[in-house]
């Protein structure tokens, strides 16, 4: 397995584009813009583009793509494809973001050794070009990881980009935002190959081997939790889930404990690692089961995100916490209406075997309180109902106090993670009322993803928490221009840039 940095660095200069030495030249290009919108150009390709403008072949609708030959031999590329911009929009980091990433798989189609990217338009230019490196660095990613038959998916090119005169600070600056978004894009990368991993390949011990190889490469201290250690810290939720199962269950913790950080905030990452999620004894339809084996999404993102976290050299501590397990409806699998008891010491009336993300994250984000953490974010795909509510583009949010989840919030939009938030009123908690044990495991079916939030919330502690729930967002469904079907390698710089952002967690818990 690539550990990463196996990529080359992104190029970055500011000249003009006639001197930019690459092979093939990407060019965003917005529909309102005539054909001389960027000095040169169109002369450079002989006319094509004023040609393409005026007989509609090409307008700039968005991802949309024209290619043409460069015919000025003063220029060093030979190729230049535009890629629509469409219309001015609010979130340029994303529009950009999703641009280089189109660009991107195009590019590689097209077989280019050498590709430039342009960056174009108003904002602030370090965060487009870091949003930049993150699109072109997520198209490198390869769905097909078990294909022996076809020829080998075209390789990356190596990449320029290239700005439209700028300054030498601002291209200094620039630089180091593209390592960054390029080594933040790496990251997500990762944690799309463990998701995409199947559950025969990626049990639970195995999904630790490897988060832990990801994490500690980084530099992050790891540190694995085999089913004695669990049973002894009494994490009776998460030894329930696994029972079912004949793959023991492991729990990772991952620590970034800089030099001279300060004893807190202490940020706390929880993620769900099911490596595959049958339903237990309340077993799933076998129709889409398959989906089921990137139920540990969340799980990669907290390992992968910690990569990122200790190679950007975070200013603050944070502690990572996965709790993997498959859930499976083994002979002595937990069965509707056992209770189980958390390591927090509350228990819990299992009504649904296949509510098992809540069970396992409740002792995970006990656990992280253990080690310290005062600030907790957990991601997981929890809920089928949060795809109802929000669908495929968008993850949930939820959590406490609001500053905390309006924080998280602007850092996962900025991030190019979209996430919007959910209330968690008290009256919703009623649906998790038990006859026998402090509550119920699900809620039923209205408000499904709530009364989850609801159940995690138990095991916050009352400190800031945060939970996103990425059932909708984890695995693309269908094909876009910016990212193949498959795992999508969400919230990993959503957690990671939240690391950096600590100066603004200026609120009371
Ligand atoms: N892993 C699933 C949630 C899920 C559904 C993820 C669809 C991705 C796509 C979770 O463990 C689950 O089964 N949730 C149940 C909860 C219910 C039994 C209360 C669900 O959403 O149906
Ligand atoms: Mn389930
Ligand atoms: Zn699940």
């Amino acid at each position: 397995m690539s550990l990463t940095t196996t990529a080359a660095s992104i190029n970055c200069v500011s000249s003009p584009l006639s001197a930019v030495d690459t092979d093939l030249l990407v060019v965003p290009w917005f529909e309102s813009e005539g054909p001389s919108a960027v000095d040169g150009l169109d002369a450079a390709s002989g006319g094509e583009i004023a040609r393409a403008l005026a007989s509609k072949e090409f307008s700039g609708k968005t991802f949309e793509l024209f290619a043409a030959s460069v015919t000025d031999r003063s220029w060093r590329a030979r190729r230049l494809v535009l890629i629509g911009a469409g219309s001015p929009v609010d979130d340029r980091g994303e529009l950009v973001r999703q641009l280089a990433a189109a660009a991107g798989i195009s590019v590689r189609n097209r077989r280019a050794e050498r590709a430039g990217f342009v960056l174009r338009g108003r904002g602030d230019v370090a965060e487009l070009a870091q949003a930049t490196a993150e699109g072109l660095t997520l198209s490198e990613f390869n769905v097909g990881m078990y294909k022996t038959g076809d020829p080998a998916p075209p390789g990356a090119p190596a990449w320029t980009i290239a700005l439209l005169q700028q300054p030498p600070d601002i291209l200094t600056r620039a630089r180091a935002a593209i390592d960054r978004g390029r080594l933040l894009a790496e990251c997500s990368n990762l944690a799309r190959e463990l998701a995409n991993e199947p559950g025969n390949t990626l049990t639970p011990r195995e999904f630790a081997r490897r988060a832990a190889a990801i994490a500690a490469d980084g530099g992050v201290t790891v540190e694995i939790l085999d089913e004695d250690r669990i049973a002894q810290l009494g994490m009776g939720l998460l030894l329930g889930v696994a029972r079912g199962s004949s793959e023991p269950p492991r729990l990772m913790v991952f620590r970034h404990d800089p030099p001279g950080a300060p004893a807190g905030p202490v940020l706390g990452l929880v993620g769900k690692g099911i490596t595959f999620d049958t339903g237990g004894i309340s077993i799933k339809p076998a129709d889409g089961m398959e989906r089921m084996k990137d139920d540990m999404a969340g799980g990669a993102a907290v390992a992968c995100a910690m990569r990122a976290i200790s190679l950007l050299q975070a200013p603050i501590r944070v502690i990572g916490v996965v709790p993997a397990t498959e859930n499976m409806p083994g002979g002595r699998a937990i069965k509707p209406g056992d209770i189980l008891k958390s390591a927090a010491g509350k228990t819990v009336e299992v009504i649904n075997t296949d509510a098992e993300g809540r069970l396992i994250l409740g002792d995970g984000l006990w656990y992280a309180q253990q080690l310290g953490a005062t600030h907790l974010v957990d991601v997981a795909t929890l809920t089928g109902a949060v795809v109802v509510a929000l669908g495929k583009s968008t993850s949930g949010l939820f959590g406490t106090p609001p500053e905390w989840v309006e924080h998280i919030r602007r850092v996962a939009n900025r991030a190019g993670d979209r996430v919007w938030p959910m209330p968690l009123f008290d009256d919703y908690k009623e649906q998790l009322k038990s006859e026998i044990a402090d509550f119920t495991n699900t809620g039923g079916r209205p408000a499904g993803s709530i009364t989850a939030a609801l159940f995690l919330k138990e095991f916050a502690g009352g400190r800031p928490w945060a939970h996103i729930d990425i059932a909708g967002t984890a695995w693309a469904e269908e094909a876009k221009p910016f990212m193949p079907k498959g795992p999508t390698g969400v919230a990993v710089r959503t957690l990671a840039e939240l690391a950096f952002t600590s100066g603004e967690w200026n609120f009371r818990g």
